[in-house]
């Protein structure tokens, strides 16, 4: 007889340990062992138990493992979390076997062993059936479901509590969640104002509720919000830092005369523009849309355009604001020179079209529902051991979870924009699909996007100095995970799993729009090499980007009205803060966005920051080594960030990596 030393690591989480019955089987390339119980075990979570496993002869190089939970009489059924199994042979060889994943009763788990292997590196049958059996499992359980016409599929289910159970929320992440969002909404029915459908008498009544909720920098923006320069300032390093460009010329549906604008020292916009100053915004992706209606009111949705000026002293301000698209009598270009509230008016618009932008366009669609599409392909194409599962597997945790919720709670037909916001109804899945249309694979790369929107080079611009440092770490990393994997573009074009994981994203993600840019498939390293870094960035820093200043900027919600309640001015010196207040939205719908983005901008206590891995999914030194090496570099840029937010009036913390998750989970 041989014996085996086995080793269960139960993993350190919420109700991972069980009171169940427990067997193994070994199975190696000479044969395999009995259905062995482990006697005694006794699994608490984070325990790690030894047990032996005798077998008549040496099994030869061991492949994987077979584990089979049992209920034990009168005991309760219940999941268990194994992290991993090591295992020490009669040769004294140790294998690593990566779990992690929920086991019930019922059902044989296999677990390949831990070393990264592609499709054509199997050398085994087992291997070969083992592979296969996991993605046809993975197949049925992570379906493609399709939402809207013109809008990425999604996962097929039924609300979050029917995924598999290894993507749910753990207890403590849904404890958590569910507490916040509970205590937030009561407080405000508590205080009768969810319910109030009347319009604010004076914006410092809005202060009593913001009060109770708020953070250092939502009080800075409830004081400087109607400041030119903080109007500007949100365009480069508030929520949404992705639509700005730079322009040598005016569109031409923008007529904005030298005459119109005040540059200052003697210059004018001609001259400034030809000079690289004059930045622009447009929201023409909103264009066309009809708003939708809120209480039997009708709301209304403007598609601005926002010229901004570079100053000599670097400041970046507002000089002119179109509301609509069309050039026209009834359409004035706005100035800082006019009326107090017909500029005040303009801005407010604009921040109006700014959080459909931003929450629609640069929040879900590029970040939650992508994220959603690499992460159900992955499931449905890599098998555990594929080394590139092992690398994007930690970013895809919760994504789907939340995105249920958010299908739910959001932007179903009983969630908050259709009962709150101008975007809601009809006009949410036209904007989710012309934005959709407007992706391109450049504007997903940091890199590129900068270099397009030509903003290489304007100062106080921290999203785009953060954000590249962060690419060039990440794509260092991936680099090297890749490249260690795959020796030659032949390799790459040989790996067919790796083939229908972009097939699935370009069809089921982009609708197989080719104006996309995005791969069909891989040909060379590098292709692949910057697709899976874009893959990474998108799902951790991106999303950290447009999602961690929610409260920070939309808090106070003259800052970011989630509707308007009257048509954009259609002449000068016609407002006035009697009717900037019947303009912005009501009580029910402010006090509703300020719990909704309250919640959004949480931290949980089991957040999982950007390069850390708890779970070991990769076995070999050299994967390993990367990873430590990542963190390194991630945590000296976490020091170098801190020290340049120290000099910095508003300190631009959302791409530290001490701050971002390591997936899209909220
Ligand atoms: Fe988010």
């Amino acid at each position: 007889m041989v014996n085996y030393e086995v080793t269960v690591y139960t993993g350190n989480r919420g109700h991972a340990s069980t009171v169940n019955n427990v067997h193994i089987k070994l199975v190696g390339a000479d044969g395999e062992s009995d259905l062995t119980w482990l006697k005694s075990l006794i699994t608490w979570r984070g325990s790690v138990s030894t047990y032996t496993v005798s077998c008549p002869n040496s099994l030869g190089r061991l492949l994987l493992i077979e584990l089979d939970k049992r209920q034990f009489v009168l005991f309760p059924d219940d999941a268990w979390f194994p992290d991993k199994v090591e295992i020490k042979s009669p040769e004294n060889d140790v294998y690593t076997f990566p779990v992690h994943c929920w086991i019930s009763s019922g059902e044989a788990h296999l677990s390949r062993e831990g070393t990264a292997l592609r499709i054509f590196d199997e050398s085994h049958s087992l291997g070969h059936n083992a592979r296969k059996k996991e993605l046809t499992r993975r197949s049925a359980d992570y379906e493609w479901d399709s939402y809207a016409p013109g809008v990425p599929h999604t996962i097929k289910a039924d609300g979050p509590r029917t995924l598999p159970f290894e993507v749910q929320f753990s207890f403590t992440k849904n404890t958590e969640f569910q507490f916040t969002a509970v205590t937030g909404l009561f407080e405000l029915h508590l205080k009768g104002l969810a319910c109030n459908q009347e319009n604010w008498k004076n914006l410092d009544d809005i202060n009593a509720v913001f009060h109770n909720k708020d953070t250092p920098l939502s009080d800075y923006v409830q004081e400087h919000w109607m400041e030119d320069w903080l109007f500007a300032y949100q365009f480069l390093n508030g929520v949404n830092p992705t639509l700005i460009q730079r322009i040598k010329t005016l569109p031409e549906n923008f007529p904005v005369t030298d005459e119109m604008v005040a540059i200052p020292d003697g210059s004018n916009l001609s001259n400034e523009l030809k000079q690289g100053n004059v930045y622009l915004c447009d929201y023409k992706n909103l264009d066309g849309i009809l708003a939708h209606s809120i209480q039997g009111r009708q709301q209304h949705l403007v598609t601005p355009l926002v010229l901004l000026h570079k100053r000599p002293d670097d400041k970046l301000m507002p000089i002119a604001i179109q509301l609509k698209q069309t050039p026209a009598k009834d359409n004035p270009i706005f100035l800082p020179t006019d009326s107090t509230y017909d500029w005040l008016t303009a801005k407010i618009f604009v921040r109006s079209a700014e959080f459909v932008e931003h929450e629609l366009h640069a929040h879900l669609l590029r970040t939650h529902l992508l994220a959603e599409i690499f992460a159900v392909s992955l499931l449905r194409n890599l098998p555990m051991v594929h080394p590139l599962y092992k690398l994007l597997i930690p970013h895809t945790r919760y994504t789907m979870h939340i995105n249920e919720l958010a299908r739910d709670k959001l932007i179903g037909p009983t969630g908050f924009f259709n009962n709150f916001a101008a975007s809601g109804g009809e006009a949410l899945t036209k904007i989710l699909a012309r934005s959709l249309s407007s992706i391109t694979y450049r504007s997903l790369c940091i890199p590129d996007d900068i270099a397009d929107r030509d903003l290489q080079d304007i100062p106080n611009f921290y999203y785009r100095d953060d954000g590249l440092k962060l690419w060039s770490i990440m794509f260092k990393f991936v680099q090297g995970v890749i490249q260690y994997y795959y020796k030659s573009d032949d390799e790459v074009q040989r790996d067919s799993e790796l083939q229908t994981w972009i097939g699935d994203i370009f069809q089921y993600g982009f609708l197989s729009q080719p104006q996309s840019g995005i791969p069909q498939n891989f040909t060379t390293v590098p292709e692949l090499t910057k697709f899976v870094t874009m893959v990474m960035y998108t799902s951790s820093c991106q999303h950290a980007a447009v999602n961690g200043g929610q409260y920070d900027y939309g808090g106070w919600m003259p800052n970011n009205p989630a509707t308007m309640q009257r048509p954009p001015p259609t002449k000068k010196g016609t407002t006035s803060e009697a009717t900037m207040l019947e303009t912005l939205p009501p009580i029910n719908v402010t006090v509703e966005t300020m719990a909704i983005l309250w919640l959004l901008s949480r931290k949980s206590s089991d957040f999982v920051p950007l390069g850390h891995y708890p779970e070991d999914h990769y076995t070999e030194a050299t994967p390993r080594q990367l990873q430590k090496d990542f963190k390194a570099e991630l945590d000296m840029l976490s020091i170098e960030i801190n020290n340049r937010n120290e000099g910095l009036e508003i300190p631009y913390t959302y791409l530290n990596p001490e701050y971002i998750e390591n997936s899209v989970s909220i």
